[in-house]
């Protein structure tokens, strides 16, 4: 029997899409490859259906890829050749707040934003929070323990969750909805499934860890003199608002000169050119104190001469106009066409200098390359993303690819600071990880997935 009369055969016929009926939005993900068409498209509705969905596709050997908001970059959703599509965007409810734990329920295709705000409703606070909060879904920023915007104080998608449900490869389901913030009995499991990209189970639902609101919020935007003065102010912002610093996020000219050329219609609240800009945010439980240590803070590098000037935003809109050039990442394709981009881990103290070797390197091989820099520089990441006009509509990638992660391997970095391996890294992958831990990892994955099922080919191929 062909595969896709065993899959309607097999499942309810409700949750299977083949053919040319299955929509275009499926048949790729954010990173940038040619859509493929999957063999089929799987929308379960319940975590019984994943188990029903995965049980079939081990026993008859189809290759299956999860899919939750498809909005990563790494290319861990994005449909392989012959496999299913199993996307987990119907399982979207939120079960439950838990005022008194500060937890929430949430099944594996609710949206971060929609989250976010059941979050606020009650009272409480989902501090993750990434660009692309629209469209990513818990599933998916837990499969690439994503990190965002408030690493710096809150941590990675990791620090969030407290319980998981998961399917294995062969449909056993594993459901730990621990809400507990200490549970020691034995090995942690969850983990193995956070960051993981969907090759060793497939979540289907989450507990994660709400935090009390912040009562007051606002952000600075920096321009800096350089590098140095950046790390400094870092150092200082650390050493003086402690946890009210909740982001610190760096623009090189490259970047926020690029975009705010190309995107006219975006607020550009500082006025003059400088070495580097700084968006700040502080956000806590005492308004006087927070905004005077930020006032006194600023005031002390604008006098060292680090900050050559800093706009503090008044109200929500200035937030909004501070943050708007740094969150127009998802206009890349439109001001710039198809990109070559990197999430790569750095040491702060060589962030400056690896930035400007590869903004030079990238200049001499293409002297027409646009090649912008900026970042998570709070949390020693920093994004490199390229682009060649003069190479069209076929990039020279995996040219670009090589000079970056041997630059960043010289450097002591590593090649994926948030976005995952997928595919589009998978083969530098030894670049970041001995080979004792890449046969550990082989070994985890024929634990769990013997039979090759889970997403082949992402991550270690
Ligand atoms: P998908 O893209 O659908 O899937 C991502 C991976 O997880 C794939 O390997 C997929 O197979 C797997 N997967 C998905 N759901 C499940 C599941 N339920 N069970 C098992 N595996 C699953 N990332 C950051 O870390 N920080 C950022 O600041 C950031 N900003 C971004 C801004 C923009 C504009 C865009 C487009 C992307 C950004 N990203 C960022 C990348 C992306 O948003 C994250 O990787 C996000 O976590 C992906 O979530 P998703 O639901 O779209 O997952
Ligand atoms: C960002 C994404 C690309 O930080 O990770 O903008
Ligand atoms: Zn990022």
């Amino acid at each position: 029997m062909p595969v896709e009369d065993l899959l309607s055969d097999r499942l309810d016929p409700a949750i299977v899409v083949s053919g040319e009926a299955i929509p275009e939005r499926f048949r790729h993900d954010w990173s940038g490859q040619k859509p493929v068409r999957p063999l089929a498209l799987i929308r379960p509705r319940s975590t019984e259906e994943v188990s029903a969905t995965l049980a079939l596709c081990h026993e008859a050997g189809i290759g299956v890829v999860p899919q939750g908001g498809l909005t990563g970059l790494a290319g861990g959703a994005h449909p392989v050749e012959g496999c299913v599509a199993l996307s987990l965007e119907r399982l979207n409810r939120i079960e439950e707040v838990d005022p008194a734990m500060a937890t929430m329920t949430a099944g594996a295709g609710v949206v971060l934003q929609t989250a976010q705000a059941a979050a606020e409703e009650a009272g409480l606070f989902l501090a993750l929070d990434l660009g692309a909060r629209g469209s990513c879904t818990v599933g998916g920023v837990l499969s690439t323990n994503a990190g965002g915007n408030r690493v710096i104080r809150y941590g990675m998608a990791r620090e969030h969750v407290l319980g998981l449900e998961v399917v294995l490869a062969d449909g056993t389901v594993v459901t730990s909805l621990n809400k507990m913030l200490k549970d020691n009995a034995g090995y942690d499991s969850k983990q193995l499934f956070i960051g993981s990209e969907g090759t060793l189970g497939v979540i289907t639902r989450a507990v994660l860890r709400l935090q009390p609101r912040p009562t007051f919020s606002t952000s600075a935007l920096c321009g800096c003199r350089d590098f140095a003065a950046a790390l400094s102010l870092l150092k200082a912002a650390r050493a003086c608002l402690g946890p009210s610093l909740t982001s610190f996020e760096v623009m090189w000219p490259s970047f926020y000169h690029f975009m705010g050329d190309s995107l006219p219609s975006l607020p550009q609240p500082l006025r003059g050119r400088h070495g580097l800009y700084v968006l700040i945010e502080v956000s806590g439980f005492d308004a006087e104190r927070d905004a005077e240590r930020l006032e006194t803070l600023l005031g002390e590098r604008l006098e060292a001469g680090e900050v050559e000037d800093a706009v503090l935003a008044a109200s929500g809109k200035d937030v909004a106009a501070l943050w708007a050039i740094r969150e127009s990442v998802s206009e890349y394709s439109k001001v710039l066409g198809p990109v070559a981009a990197f999430d790569v881990g750095l040491p702060s103290h060589v962030t400056g200098s690896v930035v400007e070797r590869l903004e030079a390197a990238m200049a001499e091989r293409w002297p027409d390359a646009i090649a912008l820099s900026y970042g998570h520089v709070g949390d020693s990441n920093l994004h490199f993303v390229a682009h060649v006009p003069s190479a069209g509509a076929v990039q020279p990638s995996a040219e670009i690819s090589a000079l970056v992660y041997g630059t960043v391997r010289a450097a002591g970095g590593t090649i994926s600071a948030e976005h995952g391996i997928g595919t589009l890294k998978r083969d530098y992958l030894p670049y970041s990880r001995s080979s004792a831990e890449l046969d550990l990892m082989r070994r985890m994955k024929t634990a769990l997935d013997p039979r090759g099922i889970l997403n082949p080919g992402k991550v270690l191929g």
